[in-house]
């Protein structure tokens, strides 16, 4: 097996595991689709079993994963994990408040105004957050389960969890990786899928309407009350204020899923390896699915009977009705959710339907980076915590695909 420098070894196989038991993808035993939280009894539990039961499942099959793997590869992976479990934080706050608190994604206990808002939206919104929460925790424990197969040393930001959890009601309290109470949301994709340009070729687009510096959930229960009445028409102070709410938060849903589509897209002309192929293809297209489904649900907080609707706090931030004749057209219509053809590679080639953009400049992992420090999701981060995610991504930035006559240029002791 190649060293990647990692201290871990294969003895943290747990020896009472058989190889010979059905498995699922993410490597436990196959007791449900979503059965892995209930098999590690919490989100942010220790991936040390998995990576061990992967490994001892078959050695011969992690030095396969290795065989052609790169340092590339490798610091493409360290940064993709680092981001899921930043994706898994931000997903477990929303869980708690407004998904479905199971022993699947345990933690929180719910909060009835903030559910009924998103609900407002979808009715199935709450199972819809939870899904998406248990998909980002199966994909940071995936990588970093794959990282320690290989010899490589895992992602762990555990010492970051400093930020403080809402006091509202529904959250549990501990410490968060990332903040939902300050965002500031570039929701430009809504008109970027809608054009027929493309940034990859230059073109910039505006967000169809501003979100800055706004909560995606409750604060406190004295500024959202958690037994307001929700059901629509909406016209109570209270009422309109938690809609606002869950109407950022809609918008930051699909925000953070159409960058996770684009940032995986970038990294595969990266890669050599062809199980880091797949498996940049693969988690890419889950993060495709959620982008898909969130693009869906924020068009219901911009059409009617919802829409239009303003934060009794911040006059200045109003949810519009995005098919109304002062919008209008196809650059906003909500109903228009399918990737319009655009341009891509080259303005000589046909119009195409794709994720864009995937060029790494706009689209990788420092873009990424730049993305989510921009949307306010770090606010109140300690500098180290900025320092160790630009050294992560800096390196899957700068890697680059080998071809095979590139192997004497691999480093020693891959
Ligand atoms: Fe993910
Ligand atoms: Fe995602």
């Amino acid at each position: 097996m190649k060293n990647f420098g990692s201290t871990h070894s294969e003895s943290l196989l747990p020896d009472s595991i058989s190889p010979t038991k059905s498995m699922d993808s993410r490597g436990f035993s196959s007791v449900g689709r979503r059965s892995f939280l209930r098999k590690m009894g919490a989100a942010g539990a220790s991936l040390a079993p998995v990576a061990a039961l992967l490994l001892k499942q078959d050695q011969a099959l992690a030095r396969e994963f290795s065989r052609g793997l790169t340092r590339g590869d490798v610091d493409i992976l360290r940064f993709l994990a680092a981001a899921e479990i930043l994706e898994t934080d931000l997903w477990q706050q929303y869980n708690e408040f407004g998904g479905v608190q199971d022993n699947e994604v345990p933690g929180g206990s719910g909060n009835p105004a903030y559910t009924a808002a998103l609900s407002n939206l979808d009715s199935d919104m709450a199972e819809y957050i939870h899904d998406n929460n248990d998909d980002e925790n199966s994909h940071q424990m995936f990588l970093n389960a794959f990282l320690q197969s290989v010899g490589a040393e895992p992602v762990n930001l555990d010492r970051f969890r400093t930020l403080p959890s809402s006091k509202a009601t529904g959250a549990q309290q501990i410490g968060r990786l990332t903040n939902l109470t300050q965002l500031t949301l570039d929701t430009s994709w809504y008109v970027r899928y809608r054009s027929t340009e493309n940034p990859d070729l230059g073109v910039q687009f505006s967000p169809p309407f501003p979100i800055v510096n706004r909560p995606a959930i409750p604060l406190d229960d004295n500024d959202t009350p958690p037994n307001t009445d929700l059901t629509p028409p909406i016209t109570t102070r209270n009422a309109i204020r938690m809609q606002a709410i869950a109407d950022t938060a809609a918008f930051h849903f699909a925000t953070i899923e159409q960058g996770g589509s684009s940032l995986y897209g970038s990294c595969i002309p990266k890669a050599t390896s062809l199980v880091v192929l797949r498996i940049l293809y693969a988690i890419g297209g889950s993060e495709v699915a959620h982008f898909q489904t969130w693009h869906d649900k924020a068009g219901n907080a911009v059409s009617t009977p919802l829409a239009p609707l303003t934060d009794p706090t911040a006059p200045e931030v109003t949810f519009p009705d995005l098919n109304s004749s002062a919008f209008g057209g196809e650059a906003f219509s909500t109903n228009l959710i399918m990737p319009e053809p655009c341009e891509f590679i080259s303005h000589n080639l046909p119009a195409c339907s794709i994720i864009r953009p995937t060029l790494s400049k706009n689209a990788g992992p420092i873009a990424v980076v730049t993305f989510l420090a921009n949307m306010g999701l770090f606010k109140g981060q300690t500098p180290e915590f900025f320092q160790t995610l630009q050294r992560i991504a800096t390196a899957a930035n700068e890697a680059r695909r080998r071809l095979a006559s590139d192997d004497d240029d691999r480093l020693e002791g891959f």
